[in-house]
């Protein structure tokens, strides 16, 4: 069984990609609801929690856990990994490696709670491109909020999305990398920011949420729990720490 978890119904970006590609693996999905947003909270409580969660999904039978979540992978992966030695986690990184590979302009924007931006992690993996490569970065202040609500599109959501991604697009980026997994759910409502404030011209947007789940089959092949996708179709549970009709809604859209 996989194991899957994050602050919110984020995760369930990584997990529809995941899940058209071993759809017929058992799946286990913890939305810490009661405790969304991760992203201002302190470096202490986000590391209780994802190792609480984790004991939760280990004793349901958990194999290998996603730690669909940017800002938990950035804080506290490290120390999952240091106090479960035999458990493999497959964390979440924002995509600058092809961000940086791929932009023309030479500017790469990045969307990412404040967890994710001042975490040694990130500073770390951004240094290696930071030679060529300029990176604006925004906190997209109150893209989680929306998400939630399940309010993605819409005026509303267009004038929260423009307050962050429009500096992003002044500042001469072509390519908006998603750090944070709930964003993904906006996309429809960046692209259309970015379209009418970069009038034919295309921004490209990356959701690393693909190469993810291709990740986590490889681990799984290697560490030889992966079923035979000669098997029946799997089954999901989910739980939340909060209101679990969010959670149970917004799964049936993915
Ligand atoms: N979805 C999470 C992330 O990828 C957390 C967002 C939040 O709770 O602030 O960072």
């Amino acid at each position: 069984m996989i194991g899957i978890f994050d602050s919110g119904v984020g995760g369930l970006s990584v997990f529809r990609e995941i899940k058209k590609l071993l759809p017929e693996e058992n799946y286990i999905y913890y939305s810490d609801s009661a405790n969304c947003p991760y992203g201002e909270k302190p470096k202490e409580f986000i590391i209780k929690r994802a190792k609480e969660i984790t004991d939760f999904l280990l004793s349901q039978g958990a194999e290998i856990i996603v730690v669909a979540c940017n800002t938990a992978t950035a804080i506290a992966v490290k120390t999952l990994r240091e106090n479960y030695p035999d458990i493999r986690f497959i964390g979440m990184e924002p995509a600058i490696k092809p961000a940086a590979k791929m932009t023309q302009s030479g500017v790469v924007g990045v969307l990412a709670t404040a967890g994710t931006l001042r975490s040694d992690k990130y500073l770390n993996h951004k240094a290696k491109y930071t030679d060529n490569i300029k990176f604006i970065e925004h906190i997209g202040e109150g893209f989680v909020q929306l998400v939630e609500k399940g309010n993605v599109t819409g005026p509303e959501a267009e004038s929260v999305v423009a307050e962050s991604v429009i500096p992003l697009l002044e500042g001469g980026s072509d390519i908006i990398v998603l750090g944070c997994t709930h964003y993904p759910f906006l996309l429809e409502t960046i692209q259309k920011v970015s379209e009418q404030n970069r009038p034919g011209q295309i921004t490209q947007i990356i959701d690393p949420a693909p190469a993810i789940a291709r990740h986590l089959k490889e681990v799984m092949e290697e560490e030889g729990i992966l079923k035979s996708s000669y098997d029946a179709p799997g089954h999901t549970v989910l739980h939340s720490s909060g209101d679990p009709t969010i959670l149970e809604n917004f799964f049936k859209t993915i």
